[in-house]
């Protein structure tokens, strides 16, 4: 049927707002009890010795962090790529690869023209939201999202809706390889289920963002840093930022800001740091330090104690706590929350940005 913007100003703003529901509608088809079952199609992980991830734009990120959470948890080699690169590049695949596609629209040129190369010569698993798309028609199994229609062009909660299934995923392959304790497996499990709520509180800081983003607006340039899992976010906090407000924006890893961005960095540089209080999180805060000591204007995206073990930050935002794994799930909603509010505060598009399109469904 006819999708309206539900009262808000733009589809993206109503997209963020979906969140919570459209994560834990996709949370209870994939879980039964504390297990994970996959109702399209059965992978088993535990003939698996290589994965490789294909997407582009936004879902590339997505595939990103996965990694992360793919290599902890089921201890599988990962490989990232963009669909233009790998498509030409002709990698070699096994019969014990596992090649995984994540695409919101199902539709995207490359994508599906990667798909097609690794056919025949890798199990291919496809990530959708369109379920009647080609990238799932040609897959030998298609999961998907379940985020209903996203109109912005930004991808925002089709990006969280892809997480909530690479976690989903990487939890069977690693209780399918045998790396996952049942006990550890329930545990996250139990995690996963309170995002959605964790999310909803994620979106209480609206107010704060929307102060921040006024400040942003007037930035000709901006960083974005994240370590481990969060440094894809990074890249989705940058990429986002540019889509839509036109504002050159990088992502960096956290240990990378020495080798390079370090000098761009004064005051009129905002710097994003995404980092909850994890185990890395006070060689973040040397980082910031780095920044702040050449006058740059930190803007903290922690969760209360990290904001209470660092308070120098020129702005800081609250998140609540989470398990550090699964935060990019929740940092992913200031990320976007600030590129949105960043674009309005500049009069720019926030559904319609000039020379994006929603599905590049040619080369
Ligand atoms: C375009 C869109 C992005 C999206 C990317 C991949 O660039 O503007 O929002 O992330 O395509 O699209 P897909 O449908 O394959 O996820």
């Amino acid at each position: 049927g006819r999708v309206d913007k539900g009262g808000h100003r733009h589809f993206m703003a109503k997209e963020i707002h979906e969140q919570p529901a459209v994560i834990d509608a996709c949370l209870s088809h994939y879980l039964d009890g504390d297990t994970v079952r996959l109702r399209e199609g059965e992978i088993d992980f535990s003939g698996v010795d290589r994965i490789v991830m294909v997407a582009c734009g936004t879902a590339s990120y997505a595939c990103h962090v996965a990694k992360y959470w793919f290599e902890q948890i089921a201890r599988v080699p990962v490989e990232v790529d963009v669909a233009s690169e790998f498509r030409y590049r002709e990698p070699p695949l096994s019969d014990r690869t596992l090649a995984i596609f994540v695409s919101q629209s199902g539709e995207t040129a490359d994508t599906l023209a990667a798909l097609r190369y690794a056919s025949g010569k890798a199990q291919i698993l496809s990530i959708v939201n369109v379920d009647t798309s080609s990238i799932a028609r040609e897959s030998d199994v298609a999961l998907p999202i379940l985020a209903g229609v996203e109109i912005g062009v930004a991808s925002t909660k089709a990006f969280t809706c892809q997480l909530t299934v690479l976690a989903l995923l990487a939890l069977k392959a690693g209780a399918d390889r045998g790396t996952l304790t049942a006990e550890d497996g329930k545990a996250h499990v139990e995690a996963l289920r309170k995002m959605p709520a964790l999310v909803s509180q994620a979106l209480a800081v609206e107010d704060r963002i929307e102060d921040i983003a006024r400040s942003l607006a007037e930035a000709r340039d901006v960083l974005f840093l994240g370590r481990g899992a969060m440094y894809p976010l990074a890249l989705e906090g940058a990429l986002k930022l540019k889509e839509i407000s036109y504002i050159h924006a990088e992502g960096y890893a956290s240990g990378e800001l020495k080798h390079g961005p370090i000098a761009l960095v004064d005051e009129s540089v905002p710097i994003i740091v995404l980092a909850p209080r994890d185990h890395l999180f006070g060689k973040t805060v040397s980082n910031m330090q780095e920044v702040m000591a050449r006058g740059g204007r930190v803007v903290l995206i922690s969760d209360g104690d990290g904001l209470a073990a660092e308070s120098a930050a020129w702005r800081t935002v609250e998140m609540p706590r989470a398990p550090a794994i699964w935060a990019p799930i929740l940092y992913a909603v200031p990320a976007q929350m600030l590129a949105y509010h960043t674009a309005i505060a500049k009069g720019t598009d926030a559904d319609q940005p000039r020379n994006l399109a929603k599905s590049v469904t040619v080369e």
